[in-house]
Formats: structure tokens, sequence, C-alpha cells
């Protein structure tokens, strides 16, 4: 971001005196640093002006195409011209043409017949102004493009915070991490399948992993019992819905929020039958509706400390089964509409 004395500077002139074009260019050279582009025509000037860098433009009024305030506003619509300092020559008499040009978007003016001194001293500060611009510009690009990496940078530590604290979770849970891994994408492929955004759909995938975190609150005794819970013990491992979210809840991350929704919801069934607040049909996010189809689909065709894997046919038949009980139709359709992906991701993430 230093200031580079040695930039050459690009100066448009466009007069129809050809006299004036050669005394013009004469004394942009003194200016040093400059390079003086010359034109009779505007027409050629603003053509000339879309394909090249122009730090100031010196404009005559009076012209037989079209006139100093019609160039000024063909100039201005130029992409990158919007700002570009702008000098136009008109005679001293001339008020209410000199008011028109400044609405067009003049920034000064140079008056008939041209002193030396004045033309030398105005097209000097014009040019300061334009480098001043520049730079200007140039800072805000590359502020830009630091918030940039800046975020990227964040972005990659939350995805790296949350797979640790799921790593962490795995110390203790039955569950594995390719499950983890398919059941996140069979959400992901499910939430495409219900037209939602590639933002949406990114968003659940990294969430997903975190359903279950809650279970790290549960005691080895029941999480990892061989058998069938009874009664009082399936009442405690239904806390694992509040643990997960009232340990990712009230993030300022959209990842850990989502994370913290979907723990608490994914066994929420759509008939109102599910825990733990009994919610029903549309009133349970459509994550946690999502998430509920590849969660159970997933944790049947695995084998777990209290039974064996089931086999996809059964899963399949006990999603259709449950279809607008447990599930949300809409999501079982989905996931079955996408069975291609769905084995795709099977064959990826194996045990
Ligand atoms: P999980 O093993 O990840 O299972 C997730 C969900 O998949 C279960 O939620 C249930 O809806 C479905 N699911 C899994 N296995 C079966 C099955 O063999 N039959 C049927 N019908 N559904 C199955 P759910 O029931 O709310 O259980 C939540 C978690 O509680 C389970 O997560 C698991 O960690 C634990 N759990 C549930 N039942 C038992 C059990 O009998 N013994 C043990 N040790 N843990 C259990
Ligand atoms: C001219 O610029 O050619 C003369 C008239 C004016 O500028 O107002
Ligand atoms: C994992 O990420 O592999 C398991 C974490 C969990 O229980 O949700
Ligand atoms: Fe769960
Ligand atoms: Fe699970």
């Amino acid at each position: 971001m230093q200031k580079d004395a040695q930039t050459l500077q690009h100066v448009l002139i466009v007069d129809d005196t050809e006299v004036n074009l050669v005394l013009f260019g004469a004394l942009v050279k003194k200016l040093g640093n400059c390079e003086a582009h010359t034109f009779l025509h505007p027409l050629k000037a603003l053509e000339w002006a879309a394909t090249h860098g122009v730090d100031l433009v010196i404009v005559d009024y009076m012209m037989p195409d079209i006139d100093g305030l019609q160039f000024i506003a063909k100039f201005r619509a130029i992409g990158g011209c919007a700002s570009t300092p702008l000098l136009m020559i008109t005679a001293n008499d001339r008020k209410d043409v000199r008011y028109r040009a400044l609405d067009a978007g003049a920034n000064d003016f140079l008056t008939k017949p041209v002193d030396k001194v004045e033309f030398l001293a105005r097209s000097k500060n014009m040019l300061v102004v334009s480098e001043a611009n520049k730079h200007l510009a140039q800072r805000a690009s590359w502020l830009a493009d630091e918030v940039r990496k800046a975020t990227a940078k964040i972005v990659d530590r939350e995805r790296d915070t949350v797979f640790r604290l799921c790593k962490a979770a795995e110390y203790r849970d039955p569950e594995t991490g390719a499950h983890i891994q398919r059941m996140a994408h069979f959400s992901k492929v499910i939430a495409a399948g219900l037209g939602m955004s590639l933002e949406q759909q990114e968003l659940l995938l990294e969430a997903a992993p975190m359903h279950d975190i809650g279970k790290v609150g549960i005691s080895d005794n029941i999480l990892l019992k061989p058998g069938r819970l009874d009664e009082a013990e399936f009442e405690i491992m239904k806390q694992h819905a509040s643990f997960g979210y009232e340990l990712l809840k009230g993030s300022a991350s959209s990842v850990l929020q989502a994370g913290a929704d979907i723990a608490l919801g994914h066994h929420e069934k759509y008939d109102g039958s599910g825990y733990p607040s009994g919610l029903k049909g549309e009133e349970i996010p459509i994550f946690c509706r999502i998430v509920a189809v590849a969660d159970v689909f997933d944790a049947l065709t695995s084998e777990r400390p209290y039974k064996k894997a089931w086999t996809v046919e059964e899963a399949i038949d006990f999603l259709v089964a449950g279809s607008g009980k447990h599930f949300d139709p809409d999501c079982v359709n989905a996931f079955l509409a996408a069975w291609e992906e769905v084995e795709a991701i099977r064959d990826r993430y194996q045990e």
C-alpha cells in the first residue's frame, strides 16, 4: 500500500481544436510522470476511456459532435470513471454552463483562454486527488480481501472445533465416526431433495454430527448397556437431547446453534409421540425432521451394544411404516428418492 512515486498517470484531453491539443499535451508533459492522450473527437475519447485507466480528464465545452456536458455524462457512466477528476474548459462568463457541468460531474474548470500557470496548478491538484482516490480504493479492496481471508479462517477453526467436540463425544459413545459421517451426509441429501438452499444444506451437514453429543452426560452403565434399557434407564437416556441442547445453545456460531436445535429435537416424532417436547408435524424444526430419518436409518443398519444391525430392506420398511407417524413423509420420500446417493455415502463411509 505504499505510494509509488513512479506510477505513470494518464491524462485524457478532449478538444476539437488541434492547436489546443498540442498546447495542453505539452503542458501535461511538464507535470512529470504523466502521459497525455489527446482526442479531437469526444466519442473516440470515450471509446478509449472504456478500455484504459484514466487519472484526469480535461474536456472542452463547445465541440461539434457532442458537447462537454454530454461527454461528462457518458464518461461518468463508464465503469471505474465515476470519480475520476475532471476539468472542463469554459469561458468565464458562462456561469450557467459551469453549474450544469458541476451537476453533470465536473470537478473544476479552466477558463478560456487557458492560462498555462493555471492549467498546470489545477491539473497538478487534480492528479494528487486522483492518486489519493486510487490509494483509497486499493486500500478498501485490500481490506475487503483481508476480511474475506479472516472470515475463511474463522470458518475453518469453527469446523475444527466442532470436529474435536464430536471426537471427544466419540470416546464414550458406541456410535462411530462413520455413523456420524453417514447420517450427516444423508441429512444433506434429504435437505437437497426438499429444495433447501446450498447454504442450508452445508449448515445441516456441519451441524448434524452434533445431534447425540449430549450422550456425554449419560453414565456408562446406561450408555454402554449390552441389553435393552428398562423404563427408568430409558427416561435417563432421553435426557441426551436436552443435554446436547444445553451444551451447544446460545452460541454466536450458526453451526453450533443449528447443532443445539438438532440435538434438542432429533427424537421428536411427526405424530407428536416423541421427546423431549412432544412436538407435532411442522412444529418440529425441519432440520430435526430430516435428521430423524437419517439418524434412525443409520442406527438401525448399524450394530449397537444392544442390538444387531438390521438389513437395509428392514430399515427401509421401518421408515415407510413410520412415514407420517414417526417421520415427516416428505423427508422419507426425499431420502428414498435419492437412493443412489444414499448407497454412495454408505460405500464411502464404512466402519
Ligand atoms: P441410537 O442407537 O443412535 O438410536 C437412535 C434412534 O434409532 C433410536 O432413538 C430409535 O428411534 C432408533 N433405533 C435404534 N435402534 C433401534 C431398534 O433396534 N429398534 C427400533 N425400533 N428403533 C431403533 P431412541 O429409541 O430414542 O434411542 C435413543 C438412544 O438411546 C439410542 O441412540 C441409544 O443410544 C439409546 N438406546 C435406546 N434403546 C436402547 C437399548 O435398548 N439399549 C441401550 N443400551 N441403549 C438404547
Ligand atoms: C468554448 O468552450 O469553446 C466556448 C464557450 C464556453 O466554453 O462556454
Ligand atoms: C462423533 O462425532 O463421532 C460422535 C459424537 C456424537 O455423539 O454426536
Ligand atoms: Fe439421539
Ligand atoms: Fe445417532
